[in-house]
């Protein structure tokens, strides 16, 4: 297929370090919406209509991607994360959403989200169950692929547990396997790593060349505390993973909680610089319907948008950690560098940093 030869071409000029799954996706980190951190496993329609996981959520939340000028900023998928499901699969072993929840079906919401410009996002597990106890995907793998692109499903965010971990590898690369099958451009966002690292030391090469992006440490929570656990992980994992970092597939430290109520501005602004500067995937996971002003616009920040989605592709790294400050920095396209200081002390106001021999004032 033309396609693939020249994508192929394009990875191997832009990341010479591995190949990219070469399914033409995720070319620049992934932007979009996530229900998990802010609704969770809320499936209690009847007491909390609202925010429960239901075709509603997603509809809403559509519009108003459209509306409130999310799409335009560069927000495109909507993603359905877990407790979508019926306990039970069909009587061909099919999954199935569950019929009070999403009266219309995956396929009618597929094609609502489609009609407003966006992408939909459906998620499943490697193992046995997903995380909440829903039917996992072990032994399906074809069935399940071939179901979301029946469905016109975009992309597919599947998750590790319950499952043998000596397995994962196998396992994410089946479904790899089974969703470039079906011939509809599904992209593939793994959680591989995350549930190998207690093992052994995951293979990144092999990981790029099956997932569009992974996530490899613990799920983020609306707090800062949580940032900061996720940055110093990242910080001291670097030289593992920021090299398999380019088109085609990106390390995923999990979604944009800015909006949400556990991080003050300051720190909602910590967390968008530091996401685009590590060429993070950017799911924001929050109420698009009732969101503050302030973090509208800066999750719509068309400057820090542009860093993250820089063609260059390039992941930033921590490059110096002095005195409660760390400053990262990202190589952009055409020669320029996008850099962040962040003043991690926590008692006391504002202060300045000076800095005389870092690598970055050399370089510019
Ligand atoms: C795991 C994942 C989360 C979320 C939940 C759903 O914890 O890491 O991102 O998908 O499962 O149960």
């Amino acid at each position: 297929m033309c396609r693939a030869v020249f994508l192929l071409a394009l990875t191997v000029l832009v990341c010479p370090a591995a190949e990219a799954l070469d399914n033409g996706l995720a070319l620049k980190p992934t932007m979009g919406w996530l229900h998990w951190e802010r609704f969770m496993c809320n499936t209690d329609c009847y007491k909390d209509p609202n925010n429960c996981i239901s075709e509603r959520l997603y509809m809403q939340m559509a519009d108003v991607m459209v509306k409130e000028g999310w799409k335009e900023a560069g927000y495109e998928y909507v993603c359905i994360d877990d407790c979508w499901p019926s306990h039970q699969r069909d009587a061909k072993g099919r999954l199935q959403a569950d019929p009070k929840r999403f009266p219309g079906g995956i396929k009618k919401l597929a094609d609502y989200v489609h009609s407003k410009g966006l992408k939909l996002g459906i998620y499943a597990d490697v193992g046995k169950n997903t995380c909440a106890g829903y039917p996992g995907s072990l032994g399906y793998y074809e069935t399940d692929a071939q179901t979301f692109a029946d469905w016109d499903v975009d992309l597919l965010k599947f998750d590790g547990c319950y499952m043998d971990w000596k397995l994962l590898g196998e396992g994410y690369m089946n479904m790899s396997r089974a969703l470039n099958k079906t011939g509809r451009s599904i992209l593939y966002s793994c959680e591989w790593p995350l549930y190998e690292w207690p093992h052994k030391q995951p293979d990144y090469k092999a990981i790029r060349e099956t997932c569009n992006h992974w996530r490899n440490f613990d799920d983020v929570y609306d707090s800062w505390s949580s940032i900061k656990s996720i940055l110093d992980w990242t910080a001291s994992h670097q030289d593992t993973i920021a090299p398999s970092a380019g088109p085609g597939g990106w390390n995923d430290p999990d979604m944009l909680v800015i909006g949400n109520f556990g991080l003050s501005h300051d720190q909602q602004e910590s967390q968008m610089a530091l996401w685009a500067i590590m060429a993070a995937p950017l799911l924001v996971s929050n109420d698009l319907r009732d969101i503050c002003p302030r973090s509208k616009k800066l999750l719509q920040n068309t400057d820090i948008i542009a860093i993250s989605q820089d063609p260059l592709g390039k992941q930033g790294q921590c490059t110096i950690k002095v005195d409660s400050f760390e400053v990262w920095e990202r190589p952009l396209s055409k020669k320029r560098l996008a850099i962040a200081v962040l003043n991690t002390q926590e008692i006391g106001g504002p202060r300045g940093f000076f800095h005389q021999s870092g690598s970055w004032l050399e370089d510019l």
